[in-house]
């Protein structure tokens, strides 16, 4: 391995250990450590090196205040389903119990966070048909929908990003989705523009607990050799 890089096992530490934090402290968070995870957000591929992202950043209390209100309406929506959802089978109950409080808590508490992000996507123009070669202009509205199916996979990656970086400058976060349940009230709150759509929103802040290790399926049941039917020896 030629290029490995001396430290990676740092890296692998971090990935093994950056598990969602959903307890976390209300003390600061110093803004150069802020722009630091934002650095390491942009770094993130993107469709067409587009780079069309947004990342807004919350420290404001009464902001927060009002964030976290919304978080919890569009809670009160999760909660339902998740009720009705049954343990998945590699999880004990126990488990399972423990994701749920922890769920539970950060629905009244997510503005207590000292900040919180939320990466956003510009939304990307799919050129005109007449502006396409004709022979493959009746491409068009299946690109539409291919371009609506990857349109996560461009802002994503810098989430992984944020989560990582978090982690290793000690930090806690997760990623939550349940504002998109009432996306259009969080957009105007936050004065985010029409054609800017937002994907995750993220306290950030000291944990109060440990960090990792993450426990997840093992990679034999979940990787396949060349065939879905084959799986994986490793
Ligand atoms: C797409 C996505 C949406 C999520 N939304 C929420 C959420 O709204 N609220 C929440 O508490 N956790 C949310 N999570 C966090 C997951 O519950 C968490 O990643 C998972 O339980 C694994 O946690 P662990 O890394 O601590 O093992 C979300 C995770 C993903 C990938």
């Amino acid at each position: 391995m030629p290029d490995a890089l001396p430290s990676s096992s740092d890296l692998f530490e971090t990935i093994y250990t950056a598990r969602a934090q959903r307890r976390l402290r209300p003390d600061p968070v110093p803004d150069a450590l802020i722009t630091r995870v934002l650095d390491a957000a942009i770094r993130a591929p993107s469709a067409g090196n587009a780079q069309n992202w947004h990342f807004v950043v919350i420290r404001d209390a009464g902001l927060r205040r009002e964030v976290g209100a919304l978080y919890r309406k569009a809670s009160d929506i999760a909660a339902a389903i998740y009720q009705a959802r049954s343990c998945p089978s590699h999880l004990t109950e126990n488990e399972w119990q423990r994701m749920l409080t922890a769920g539970a808590h950060l629905w009244d508490h997510m503005g207590d966070a000292p900040v919180l992000l939320v990466p956003c996507l510009h939304q990307r123009d799919l050129p005109a048909p007449d502006a396409i070669d004709p022979a493959w202009r009746q491409h068009h509205e299946a690109e539409r929908l291919y371009l609506d199916r990857i349109r996560g996979a461009s802002i994503y990656p810098a989430v992984q990003n944020i989560i990582l970086a978090c982690r290793a400058l000690g930090l806690g976060t997760l990623i939550t989705t349940n504002h998109l349940r009432i996306e259009a009230e969080f957009k105007q709150l936050l004065g985010i523009p029409a054609e800017v759509d937002t994907f995750a929103l993220m306290p950030i802040g000291w944990p109060e607990g440990h960090f990792g290790p993450v426990k997840r399926r093992p990679v034999a049941e979940v990787a396949h050799a060349d065939r879905w039917s084959s799986a994986w020896p490793g």
